[in-house]
């Protein structure tokens, strides 16, 4: 079988990762970059470290506004839609490149299977809610990450061609927990931090909390933003703060004192995994980081009012916390209870590469 994969940013990459190295096996990928993410250390660094295959075309679209971005991706996964003729066009999550593949495929009546469908965090001022919904309605293939995300699409009328196949971040960090592991042990995770900011200190396991911001809804109010490293700066241990280039420019622009958070490039998955494993608690708006934490039970706190990820709150591992600074130093110095409770397996079994290879196989019977 032959398809096309849009991916375009960091998270995506991620995912691509196990998916591509199961389908490959024995079918035809056409891997599409639509150039979202550009940043060596938001894009290639990914492929590098986890051996994605190379694109096959890369289309460049770089920054811009919702529509201008995602208007040019359409445009150009139209043309390559119309030369490679595929069975099938595979996207994952809900950024921009996610909604532009699913539309420009369904649009030419080429079957869409979304891989991380069904999520809703009830918010659809988020862009995300908007991309997810919206692809969500136009797939064939709905390929659900948890049975939350099944029943959330049974409730909006979806039945046909909805599966749960586990989550695809999952086999990620099962694949790679032991690689980085070998990787950072014996305290080279700290020198390679040092490399890049001599200023950070000589931190210890669990010693440390790691934060990452980066989503619309908290940087494009810059009185959330100025809210948050408020809180940062107030915090028992020091913040490793690995910083997406979006929250980079606004700490400059607003010129944000930073003391107890110590920046840090955006780093490798490899890293990443490593340093949220051994973080006293992360700390995030991240959805993907969530996951991560929760997989590698560090426990958590989400700087939103709502989260896709409800399993991750129970028994809290996660707990969402609205912006304000007396709140977030709440949650983050909570009775860490957590560790008392076994957790389920709500994300099902590291294997979703597999599942969802085989239900494409399949057509979703
Ligand atoms: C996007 C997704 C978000 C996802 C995130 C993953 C949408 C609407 N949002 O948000 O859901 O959580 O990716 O990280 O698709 N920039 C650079 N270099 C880069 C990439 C971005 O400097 O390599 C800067 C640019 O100033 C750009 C800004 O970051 O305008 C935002 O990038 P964009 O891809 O539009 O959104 P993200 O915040 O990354
Ligand atoms: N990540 C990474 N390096 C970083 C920050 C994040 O490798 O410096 C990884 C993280 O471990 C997770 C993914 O990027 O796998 C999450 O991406 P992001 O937070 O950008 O997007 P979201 O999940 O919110 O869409």
């Amino acid at each position: 079988m032959k398809i096309i994969t849009i991916i375009g940013a960091r998270p995506q990459f991620i995912k691509a990762a196990p998916f591509s190295f199961t389908f490959r096996k024995e079918n035809e990928e056409i891997l599409v970059h639509t150039g979202q993410h550009y940043d060596a250390n938001m894009s290639d660094v990914f492929f590098k470290e986890l051996g994605i295959p190379h694109p096959d075309y890369n289309l460049e679209v770089g920054s811009g506004s919702h529509g201008l971005q995602t208007g040019r991706m359409l445009e150009k996964i139209e043309d390559i839609i119309l030369k490679e003729k595929p069975e099938g066009m595979l996207v994952y999550g809900d950024t921009n490149s996610t909604l532009a593949g699913a539309l420009a495929a369904s649009k030419l009546h080429v079957p869409v299977f979304h891989v991380e469908a069904g999520l809703r965090s009830y918010n659809k001022l988020m862009p995300e809610e908007q991309n997810r919904i919206l692809t969500d309605h136009i797939s064939n293939l709905l390929l659900c990450p948890t049975q939350t995300a099944v029943d959330n699409l049974n409730k909006e009328g979806i039945t046909k061609g909805v599966l749960n196949t586990g989550d695809i971040m999952f086999d990620a960090v099962l694949r790679n927990l032991e690689i980085s592991k070998g990787k950072y042990i014996n305290g080279s995770w700290l020198n390679e931090l040092k490399q890049d900011n001599s200023k950070i200190p000589n931190l210890k396991e669990k010693e440390y909390y790691l934060a990452t911001i980066h989503r619309a809804e908290n940087t494009d109010n810059h009185n959330k933003l100025r809210e948050i490293f408020s809180a940062f700066e107030k915090f028992d241990k020091p913040v490793l703060l690995p910083i997406h280039p979006r929250t980079r420019k606004l700490i400059e622009e607003l010129n944000i004192e930073l003391n107890n958070v110590k920046l840090i490039k955006p780093v490798g998955y490899l890293l990443m995994l490593y340093l949220t494993a051994n973080a006293y608690m992360v700390v995030t708006d991240s959805g993907g980081l969530q996951k991560e934490s929760y997989f590698l039970k560090t426990p958590c706190t989400t700087l939103r009012d709502q989260t896709e990820w409800v399993e991750t709150l129970e028994n809290g591992w996660n707990m969402l916390s609205p912006i304000e600074v007396s709140t977030i130093l709440e949650a983050v110095s909570r009775k860490l209870d957590c560790f008392k409770y076994p957790q389920p397996q709500l994300f099902g079994e590291g294997n979703a590469a597999e599942q969802i290879t085989q239900a494409i196989l399949n057509g979703g019977k």
